[in-house]
């Protein structure tokens, strides 16, 4: 099993101080950015778009930031974000008309290309388009909304796409988005995910460097245990 990717959503930061709130989270140890994009069409909730990902670039974040596209159409808002230095860009195949095609796109811009499922999404939908995966991301709630609760049956198909993955024997990494929290992440890694989104798990009082290091060290601590 790879390394262990931690992602804070930035969804649940400060939006008025997002740049010192980027800043603060990758200095407590997180690993990549990730960016939840809404559009109140896909799905019932608004976010931040391109050029809040050009703002965090131009700020000086220089780790990947993972953007988590629930937009529908998918192609059309792609090459922005490429320009707005994205590194990972995924997206959900119920929102595109074309789902090899949108992964196609990401990639030959340079991209890497995840596919997100949905609680209810079946596995099978990866079947003919893993190997040109650089992600999975299996959702642990309904997409839309920070805070809601882990839905356990995510933990099964945690170990239905791990099998899978291992099987295709690409370096696929498996992230899970969702309800992330210290005490499941363990039972999560377990279950086989390599990469975690947290985000009220990480985002929330006091809001501090420390407070955010602290936290991430738990996650980290509580995946190497579930890892014996
Ligand atoms: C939900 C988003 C998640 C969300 C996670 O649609 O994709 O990234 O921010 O938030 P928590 O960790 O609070 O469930
Ligand atoms: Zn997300």
């Amino acid at each position: 099993m790879s390394d262990c990717i931690i992602a804070p959503s930035i969804l649940s930061a400060d939006f008025a101080r997002l740049g010192e709130e980027v800043d603060n989270v990758l200095a407590a140890g997180a690993d990549w950015v990730h960016f939840d994009v809404m559009d109140n069409h896909y799905v019932p909730n608004l976010t931040i778009g391109p050029m809040v990902c050009q703002a965090l670039r131009k700020h000086g974040v220089t780790a990947p930031i993972d953007v988590h596209l629930m937009v529908s159409p998918v192609d059309r808002i792609v090459g922005d974000f490429v320009e707005a230095g994205a590194s990972l860009i995924s997206f959900h195949p119920e929102a595109s008309a074309h789902v090899h095609r949108s992964v196609q796109l990401i990639r030959a811009s340079g991209c890497k290309a995840g596919l997100v499922l949905n609680p209810a999404t079946p596995v099978d939908v990866l079947d003919w388009v893993l190997p040109e995966l650089d992600l999975v991301l299996l959702m642990s709630v309904n997409p839309g909304f920070g805070g809601q609760a882990f839905i356990p049956s995510a933990l099964d198909k945690l170990r239905v796409v791990r099998e899978k993955i291992d099987a295709s024997g690409k370096p696929i990494r498996l992230e899970i988005d969702g309800g992330v929290k210290t005490d499941n992440i363990g039972a999560i890694a377990a279950a086989g995910a390599d990469t975690f989104v947290a985000g009220s798990a990480i985002f929330r009082e006091p809001r501090t460097r420390q407070a955010y290091a602290d936290t991430i060290a738990a996650m980290r601590a509580e995946v190497a245990a579930a890892r014996g």
